[in-house]
């Protein structure tokens, strides 16, 4: 069967390279998959969130997945801390994890930084918590943007250490989904720098809650080089910039990065950006009036998400009653 299982934190809006990395692939996958989306809160506390600010953010970000697409009646949407089996099965991969593994993630030293032994001890388990997440669910399919990559290894890892420790064939190797032509956005100040909910510039990217005339003026503001567009992949080379615009205009269009580089050569980036704002704010602005309407009506978002739970519940339940069966603990 396939199952697929896929996350998101609400850590602030939700930006462009979430959705062309990630939401777009999510609501194309309803087609062929059971499809479980989940709202990430207890990921987001890894790092101090205000009580209020996480509220109206979990609440804005189901909004947001469901204007773009994603249908919670058919399939599953839920905010993480709804369904305890997630931290029950991350306790259990604490134990599975060794901290050799966690040393490489690179995501924590990012995040860490220098004030390493300032961070929590949440946002060095994170990923342990997010091989919870999937194989809570024994998600057999994981559609996440390139960063996610190394998070989804080390799930496989647990997965398989586990299954080995037990001697049993309990979880599946779930498999990363890394798909389409935007697979890592970068901000629209640097582009060797990924865009980021965290960045402290508002101009590195486009909100879905961004207006027609906060994308204009994002896009005119993006930094850019004094050449034209290139014809060919070999002209992007050195120029980062330049691939990012024409990758984000890829991906809007649905065409490949060479169809898009062929429907450019030659443009000055006046033009160019033109057209991407146009092209970004017919894609974006529908997502964005619907969002609006959704957020303004926050019984029926807490409804869809605690509906969402119990239906996520009711899978996880007996997977995590086999977990602990396997493990040894005592239960009625
Ligand atoms: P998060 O909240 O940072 O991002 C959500 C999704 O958006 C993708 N993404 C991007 N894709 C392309 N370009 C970008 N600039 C960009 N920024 C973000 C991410 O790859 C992700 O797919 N740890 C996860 C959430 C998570 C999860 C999970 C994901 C928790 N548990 C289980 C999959 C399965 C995170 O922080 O994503």
């Amino acid at each position: 069967m396939k199952r697929v299982f896929s996350g998101v934190q609400p850590t602030g809006n939700l930006h462009l390279g979430n959705y062309l990395g990630a939401i777009r692939n999510w609501v194309a996958l309803q087609e062929d998959y059971e499809c479980i989306y989940c709202v990430v809160d207890q990921h987001a506390i890894t790092v101090f969130q205000h009580p209020a600010e996480l509220t109206a953010s979990t609440r804005e970000v189901a909004a947001g997945l469901i204007a773009a697409g994603i249908d919670p009646e058919k399939h599953i949407l839920f905010n993480q801390s709804q369904n305890p089996d997630h931290a029950n099965l991350a306790w259990v991969f604490n134990c599975i994890a060794r901290l050799g593994w966690l040393n490489r993630m690179t995501q924590f030293k990012e995040k860490a930084g220098k004030h390493r032994e300032n961070a929590s001890v949440g946002l060095y388990a994170y990923p342990n918590l997010m091989a919870a997440d999937i194989l809570a669910y024994k998600a057999t399919h994981v559609p996440v943007g390139e960063d996610q990559k190394q998070h989804l290894e080390l799930a496989r890892d647990i997965a398989q250490k586990f299954n080995n420790d037990f001697k049993t064939n309990i979880f599946p190797q779930p498999e990363p989904l890394i798909l389409g032509t935007a697979t890592r956005v970068m901000s629209l100040r640097d582009g060797t720098n990924k865009m980021s909910k965290s960045d402290p510039s508002k101009y590195s990217r486009i909100n879905l809650t961004d207006t027609a005339d906060d994308i204009a003026q994002k896009i005119r503001k993006a930094k850019t080089d004094p050449e034209p567009l290139p014809s060919s992949a070999d002209g992007l080379a050195g120029r980062p910039e330049a691939q990012n615009l024409i990758e984000i205009f890829a991906a809007l269009s649905n065409v490949s990065r060479d169809d898009a580089l062929a429907a450019n050569a030659g443009k000055q980036f006046s033009k160019f950006k033109e057209e991407l704002t146009d092209l970004a704010v017919s894609v974006l602005g529908p997502i964005n009036t619907e969002m609006q309407k959704l957020v303004s009506d926050d019984t029926y978002i807490d409804d869809v998400l605690a509906k969402g739970a119990e239906r996520a519940r009711a899978i996880s339940e007996p997977i995590m009653a086999d977990v602990f069966k396997t493990i040894g603990f005592v239960a009625p």
